[in-house]
């Protein structure tokens, strides 16, 4: 019997990704853990609170009063006039409800309005490091990714000097995640609005991933929303899995033009149709109901960032920029790279998992090549023992 080779039985556009470098490194942490390893894992990319309990009733409440059957496809009127409202509220940004689409899961949002938007050899500029689902998505579209090189010594800033020399006449998409997945580096209120204005006047979509928007620890939280006169080049990307501790919800949104927003519902209603009716009832309750748990949840992880800023300071040679945002640090190991026959971040990840049992993220996956990610929503024992264990392996290589 011949077996099929992929290439000869897969499209193409699927041989152009890869398996998210972040699900792999938690597939292969559950195998050894399955094999009885106590791991520290600094890999998952989610907040370790619990869902809030007002949530959580919400979704019970609408199972048992049935609402358990298919919704329209961008999401009930309720839940997308929950949305308007929020950001309204928070970003002075002035949506409409038929403006707003409810998506599983934020990276839906951010999947569809690529494959809307990005034609075989339009170019999207990406700022690096990126979080790892950019990149792919914008080749499985045909997109050609353009990267946009940041100064660690600047904390991997975005400017808009920067972004206006990256643009050429094929530029189609620019996407922004600020603070940022992996290094938090966070897009400065004036670079936001002259790279708004820059999009607008060269009719070019901007594609703000505001996945860690309220988990911004740099000064009051900014959104490209705001800026309603661009409406018409700004597509908002939400998600409550970071804001809210509702990672395994798939709960998120987008927010656009009138006609992007049709496309995006037009392309859902041929894949994944509604989101989850009862996802619907309970992100209601989390964008309508007390904001209290966000501004907790905020206040523990800068609590968390600088206890992990003070454990990673006690490594030789390791330095890191201060995270601005969102909940990782991105420590830079060139210092180890070379050393026991460690060549890659990869490498240096791969040991760290199997010799010292920490789970953390290669920079590879994010498009640098001498740092690692940790994610650092775990509790200070888990900081002290996982900051432990890599101390000990990194100084027995030097
Ligand atoms: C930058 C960024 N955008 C989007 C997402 C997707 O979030 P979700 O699909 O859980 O809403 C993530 C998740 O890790 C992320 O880090």
């Amino acid at each position: 019997m011949t077996v099929s080779t992929p290439s000869q039985v897969f499209a193409d556009r699927i041989g152009r990704i890869e398996v998210s470098a972040t699900m792999a490194v938690a597939a292969e942490a559950a195998k050894l853990r399955a094999q009885g390893a106590n791991l520290v894992d600094f890999g998952a990319g989610e907040p370790h609170f619990p869902t809030p309990r007002h949530i959580k009733d919400a979704a019970i409440a609408a199972i048992d009063a049935n609402f358990t059957r298919y919704t329209v496809v961008p999401g009930i009127p309720e839940l997308r006039k929950a949305i308007v409202e929020r950001h309204a509220c928070d970003f002075a940004s002035d949506y409409s409800i038929d403006e707003a689409v409810f998506t599983t899961g934020g990276k839906l949002a951010l999947f569809n309005a690529i494959q809307i938007l990005v034609d075989h050899g339009d170019e999207v500029i990406l700022p690096v490091p990126y979080w790892v689902s950019f990149k792919d998505i914008v080749q499985y579209a045909g997109g050609k990714v353009v990267f946009l090189e940041t100064d660690e010594a600047q904390s991997f800033r975005i400017t808009a000097e920067a972004i206006e020399k990256a643009i050429t006449p094929k530029t189609k998409a620019i996407i922004l995640n600020s603070p940022s997945n992996p290094a938090g580096s966070v897009v400065s209120a004036e670079d936001l609005e002259r790279i708004v204005h820059l999009a607008h006047e060269r009719c070019i979509y901007l594609l703000l991933d505001e996945c860690y928007v309220y988990l911004n620890y740099s000064g009051k939280p900014v959104s490209g929303g705001s800026f309603s006169w661009a409406k018409e080049h700004i597509v908002i990307l939400g998600s409550l899995s970071k804001t809210y501790a509702m990672t395994g919800w798939r709960a998120g949104f987008a927010l656009a033009s009138k006609a992007v927003a049709a496309n995006l519902s037009k392309l859902q209603s041929q894949s994944t149709s509604n989101a989850t009716s009862f996802v619907q009832k309970a992100a209601i309750a989390a964008l309508a109901g007390s904001q209290e748990c966000v501004a907790e949840f905020r206040a523990e992880f800068i609590d968390l960032r600088n206890y992990m800023l003070s454990k990673l300071a006690e490594i030789p040679g390791l330095t890191c920029v201060k995270p601005e945002g969102a909940f990782y640090v991105y420590p830079n190991l060139s210092a180890y790279i070379g050393k026991g026959g460690i060549e890659t971040a990869t490498e240096l990840a791969t040991r760290l998992l199997h010799e010292a049992h920490v789970v953390t993220v290669p920079g590879e996956a994010f498009g640098t090549a001498h740092h690692i990610r940790i994610s650092y929503p775990v509790t200070k024992q888990n900081i002290d023992e996982g900051i432990r264990r890599m101390k000990e392996f990194l100084v027995k290589l030097a």
